[in-house]
């Protein structure tokens, strides 16, 4: 969809998108033809049209200034118009232009709304998002896809154009991370994600380390190996590093994302019909990719060192078994009494790894536990620390990009939990493991990262949605970037 702009509105059989907030709709159209203000006030004396969040109305129109075909939004009332609302209002009007098959579209963006105009542009750009890259001539449907839409205001063009700009960076960089997770594990492989790093330093000129099987070996990651052990593909540990801050030496904050290409729970292997999402287990590796590929085009002011992890936790007679113990890269010993508790293992040696960069704080995100959706359900993603400002920042981040986190505890108990008879500590507690999952996926990662600031983020209840919001589509959603994106832009 390509958005831009035009001083006056063109006619023809296109449509014309007018979005009005509740109440006085006179004055936010009144840079527009008569006919939209008298047509409002009919509609709105009949009572067929108030403009509340999300009302709609589509018709056609006889005017030889105006296009053939015209949609009324509401925007709900003013003082409730915030970003969120408008990624909503901007997501419902490019559904509603790709149901109407509308190749092209003009849309009034109304002086009142200027603030979060970018939140508006973002939401129509991510909504025709599909997942039909891999059909073909045999079975590709016209998608009817919104071609392009030209935006007619009278807002100052300087604003307006920023806010595009941003826009199309967010809704580009969403839709690359949507795609690695929602595309299966036979395409989007350990090979893939290092090749997509390697492209993403180059274009941005980074600084890259990448590790492959030989590597991993060399240097003892034992929990990345052992994890991968059984997958035809090599492993690798990528790390990233930016520098955006004005003291090139100041200390960076690391993100360390699971990057899990498969889960198939390895040989303790998963039931039902749950495993076959399980390519979508690399969506923490997937969010550090995407934020790497914004840094430097949003001129981000700090430091950040970006890893994934990368396996595939396969299952044959090479897999790593119940009641293994391994050394891992910090040299910490681990019991693996679950070979499903896969994700935490390979953390612990990303975050190991990121040490060497001295950090700041830390900051991992995975999905790491089934437990975080039982307990805080699909609108959350799980927050979990050793520190409360940090975590606090986080949480308040992810309310401003509605991207939201809720805290989850670590207590002593739960970390005691972790701990194990045979090793230094195990994989998955074993008496009472059916409670506080999540925590203790945590617990077993707070062992790596020592002393320093640390959150981690249990994006297991929100990566991959059956239930979409307004801009959202069934499948990936990106969670975890724009959070993300949001703490390092303002905290
Ligand atoms: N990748 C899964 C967690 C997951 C579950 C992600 C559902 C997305 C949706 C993780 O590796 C896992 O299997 N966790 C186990 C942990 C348990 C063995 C302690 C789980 O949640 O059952
Ligand atoms: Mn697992
Ligand atoms: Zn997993």
């Amino acid at each position: 969809m390509i958005i831009n702009f035009e001083n006056k509105i063109t006619t023809g059989k296109h449509v014309l998108v007018v979005p009005v907030f509740e109440g006085d709709f006179k004055k936010d159209v009144k840079e527009l033809p008569n006919k939209i203000s008298e047509f409002l006030s009919k509609i709105s004396e009949n009572k067929e049209f108030s403009g509340k969040k999300g009302e709609k109305i589509y018709t056609y129109i006889e005017d030889k200034n105006l296009p053939e075909k015209l949609l009324i939004v509401g925007l709900g009332k003013k003082e409730n118009f915030k970003y969120r609302t408008a990624k909503e209002v901007g997501a419902i009007i490019g559904k509603q232009l790709k149901v109407s098959k509308a190749k092209e579209a003009t849309m009034f963006l109304p002086a009142a709304a200027k603030n979060f105009a970018e939140g508006m542009f973002e939401g129509l750009l991510i909504s025709q998002y599909e997942i039909d890259k891999l059909k073909t001539k045999f079975t590709k449907k016209e998608n009817n896809q919104t071609e392009k839409i030209r935006i007619f205001t009278s807002v100052e063009k300087g604003l307006v154009e920023k806010s595009l700009e941003k826009a199309k960076i967010m809704a580009d960089t969403s839709e690359y991370i949507k795609d690695l997770v929602n595309y299966p594990s036979n395409i989007i492989d350990t090979d893939y994600l290092v090749n997509e790093a390697k492209k993403i330093a180059k274009e941005n000129g980074y600084k890259i380390e990448v590790f492959r099987k030989k590597e991993l070996t060399n240097m003892k990651a034992g929990g990345i190996l052992a994890v991968n052990q059984a997958s035809k593909k090599e492993p690798g540990l990528v790390v990233l590093e930016y520098k955006g801050a004005k003291n090139k030496d100041e200390k960076p904050i690391a993100i360390v994302g699971k990057g899990i290409v498969f889960d198939t729970g390895g040989l303790r292997i998963k039931t039902g019909p749950h495993m076959d999402e399980m390519h979508q287990d690399m969506a923490g590796s997937a969010v550090v990719l995407g934020l790497f590929k914004v840094l430097k085009k949003l001129n981000i002011k700090k430091n950040v060192v970006g890893v994934a992890a990368l396996a595939e936790n396969s299952l044959g007679s090479d897999s790593y078994k119940p009641s293994d113990i391994i050394t891992m890269l910090s040299g910490i010993t681990v019991e693996i009494n679950n070979t499903d508790a896969e994700g935490r293992v390979v953390l612990g040696d990303g975050v190991a790894y990121s040490l060497k960069y001295n950090p700041k704080s830390i900051i991992t995100i995975a999905t790491l536990t089934g437990a975080v959706y039982v307990a805080i359900g699909h609108r959350y993603s799980g927050l979990i620390g050793n520190n409360g400002k940090m975590r606090s920042e986080l949480l308040q981040a992810g309310r401003e990009a509605d991207d939201l986190g809720w805290p989850l505890p670590l207590h002593p108990e739960y970390k005691k939990a972790m701990e194990s008879k045979v090793a230094d500590i195990r994989n998955n507690d074993k008496e009472t493991q059916s409670i506080a999952g999540s925590s203790k996926g945590a617990a077993f990662i707070e062992k790596f990262v020592d002393k320093h600031d640390w959150c981690h983020i249990d994006i297991a209840s929100t990566a991959f949605t059956d239930i979409p919001k307004p801009y959202e589509t069934m499948g990936a959603t990106a969670s975890g970037f724009y959070m993300l994106l949001k703490f390092l832009e303002k905290y």
